[in-house]
């Protein structure tokens, strides 16, 4: 079991997206085994399964701070598909690329307009990005706007900020725009991860673009 407190004290201490991209620019290359398998890190396979269980075949998925592509390997373990990965730092999206589960990468700031046309995804996923020092509700509407009509999305929120960081507001705001909402809450992380982080909780909301 290891304490987890540098990598995350490190993270959720980020204030500004340049912080976001020199953080995540050293840890491209060790992520997965110094981050995810060492602590457990069972989210991006548990918020896909969550994602593949109400899921149509064949529907392009938009990957939301998609990082080395954890979300997208599981993803495509349950046959879902084709898969484009989102994030704002090139040497994450070059890890994602290189597991070959993404038709393509897409170097995007959440924060402001995405360049991508309106109602292209049928599925949006987010996971591990909604958190302290990450990315706000800001940037659901964007999500909204890349979405097809009927488009499913599963975004995983840290618990803690889901009402104080204005996330619950969000989705009362957009309200009129989507249907089926409802939030899972669970556990990201696995057995072998530290009591503190097994305390933790991630609110997942999932719902249809109307
Ligand atoms: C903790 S990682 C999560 C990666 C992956 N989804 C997972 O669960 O393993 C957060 C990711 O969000 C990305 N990110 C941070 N701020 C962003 C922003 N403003 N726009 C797009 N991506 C951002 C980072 O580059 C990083 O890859």
């Amino acid at each position: 079991m290891n304490d987890m407190k540098p990598f995350l004290n490190t993270a959720y201490a980020l204030k500004t997206t340049e912080d976001s991209i020199a953080l995540y620019r050293d840890w491209a290359k060790t992520y997965d085994k110094d981050f995810a398998e060492a602590y457990d890190y069972r989210n991006p396979e548990l918020i896909a399964a969550i994602f593949a269980d109400r899921a149509d075949d064949d529907m392009p998925v938009l990957d939301v701070g998609a990082g080395t592509g954890l979300v997208g390997q599981a993803l495509a373990s349950h046959g879902l598909g084709p898969i484009d990965a989102l994030d704002i730092t090139p040497e994450m999206l070059d890890v994602a690329m290189g597991k070959g589960c993404y038709r393509a990468a897409i170097h995007g700031d959440l924060t402001k307009r995405l360049g991508i046309e309106d109602a292209t995804y049928g599925g949006v996923i987010c996971v591990g990005t909604f958190t302290h020092g990450h990315v706000g509700p800001e940037a659901i509407d964007e999500l909204i706007r890349v979405a097809r009509p009927g488009a499913l999305f599963t975004l995983g929120v840290n618990a803690e900020l889901y009402e104080s960081a204005g996330f619950a507001a969000k989705f009362a705001e957009v309200a009129g725009q989507i249907r089926d909402f409802e939030i899972v809450e669970h556990c990201g992380y696995g057995p072998n991860a530290s009591p503190e982080r097994q305390a933790a909780r991630t609110d997942v909301a999932v719902f249809r673009k109307r």
